[in-house]
């Protein structure tokens, strides 16, 4: 990531709220005749509210309808029109606006924590610089290569920067020891507390260097999540089965969509992205293509590549927002659209653990000083 754009990316416990309930729940499908009259866009409220099992106090529901109705309209609209490749869904972030949503992904004190921050240190240098662009697969899916875990739901918590970090070290420990271990977002919001700030939101870039220097990482099962800031327990995490160690982190050279495309070709990559837009937030199948601008406020993780029957390119993206929102918790988005910095900053700041590949033990060979005889 580079050094002075770094923010701090935040999810805010309101898109929680809503997140922690709906889970199980289909979307609610559209009809004109739902958006007919004021009687009908309440009645669709409500069912909203029973489907998604959002609790609304009274007085709430009536100051939330204006934001619900506009926004249903947005998205009728939006698949009414069909002009785009991906579609809009009713989904639980229904009664949120624009600001909400967005005040949920940048906190105020961000910018000072921002200021101040330290920033971790990467490896010098981009390991996949030599990769011949023109020798990278049409498509990758390291989902399909048994490096990706289930879709996991940060919850009431602003720790996408979390999900982020281990979706790209269970990739790497994937790739290089052929076990998928699910890995501990838990121990980073509770030990990772340096240069982090547990639900208050992080980068993930700190959280390689926390895993590094602290000789490795546990498992999801050892140091279970809770979606809350917790005090670190270090009998927790020293008594997995297992710990994930990497050796730290680099940078993707910044702004340029064929790097990433070099990196993603052999791991998967955390990334940056400005998610703050109305159609980010109610996306759900396709190729997205926007609208969103460069504001990185969310950390999600690329796992691989493609191009789609209409021949739009895209990236594979991994969110941590439970299976319920876009393609089973998966976006699309569009890859090469001629955006500096990618489609919503994707490019800009993306970064993927180092881990050299374990070497089994060397059987040692007994020493024996120059000239000294054999024993029998
Ligand atoms: C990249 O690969 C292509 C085709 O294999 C080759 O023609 C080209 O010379 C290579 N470029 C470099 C810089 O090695
Ligand atoms: C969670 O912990 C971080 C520090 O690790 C702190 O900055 C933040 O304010 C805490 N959040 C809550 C809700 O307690």
């Amino acid at each position: 990531m580079g050094q002075l754009s770094k923010k701090l990316l935040v999810l805010a416990a309101m898109v929680a709220a809503a997140l922690a309930v709906a889970e199980l729940c289909g979307a609610i499908p559209l009809e004109d005749k739902d958006l007919e009259s004021e009687e009908a866009l309440w009645d669709l409220y409500e069912r909203w509210q029973t489907a998604h099992r959002v609790p609304r106090h009274h007085v709430e529901k009536h100051r939330r309808f204006g934001t619900f109705k506009s926004n249903v309209r947005f998205i009728h609209s939006h698949n009414k029109r069909g002009d785009r490749p991906y579609r809009l869904r009713l989904n639980r972030f229904g009664d949120m606006d624009r600001h909400e949503f967005r005040a949920t992904f940048a906190g105020s004190h961000v910018n000072d924590l921002q200021r101040d921050g330290p920033v971790a240190p990467a490896i010098p240098g981009f390991m996949y610089a030599g990769v011949n662009v023109s020798d990278l697969p049409q498509s990758v899916d390291w989902r399909e290569q048994g490096a990706v875990t289930g879709v996991k739901n940060q919850g009431k918590c602003g720790s996408c920067w979390a999900f982020s970090t281990v979706v790209s070290v269970e990739g790497i420990n994937a790739i290089r020891t052929g076990q998928l271990v699910s890995l501990s977002e838990q121990e980073l919001i509770d030990c990772d507390t340096a240069d982090n700030n547990g639900c208050q939101g992080g980068l993930m870039d700190n959280a390689f260097e926390y895993i590094k220097n602290n000789g490795g990482l546990a498992t999801e099962d050892a140091y279970p999540y809770h979606a809350s800031n917790g005090t670190c327990d270090a009998v927790e995490a020293k008594g997995s089965p297992v710990v994930v160690r990497i050796d730290g982190h680099q940078d993707v050279p910044a702004n340029s969509e064929e790097e990433l495309a070099k990196a993603v070709a052999n791991q998967p990559v955390s990334v940056a992205i400005d998610a703050s837009g109305q159609a980010f937030q109610f996306y759900s199948a396709g190729v997205f293509t926007g609208e969103c601008g460069t504001e990185l406020d969310h950390g999600v993780a690329v796992v691989g590549y493609g191009v789609d029957s209409d021949g739009m390119a895209y990236w594979t993206v991994k969110n941590s927002w439970g299976t319920a929102w876009g393609e089973k918790g998966y976006i699309r988005m569009q890859k090469d659209g001629g955006f500096s910095g990618g489609l919503c900053g994707i490019a800009m700041e993306a970064s993927y653990p180092v881990k050299t590949q374990s070497k089994p033990k060397p059987t040692p060979t007994p020493r024996r000083a120059l000239g000294e005889r054999k024993s029998q």
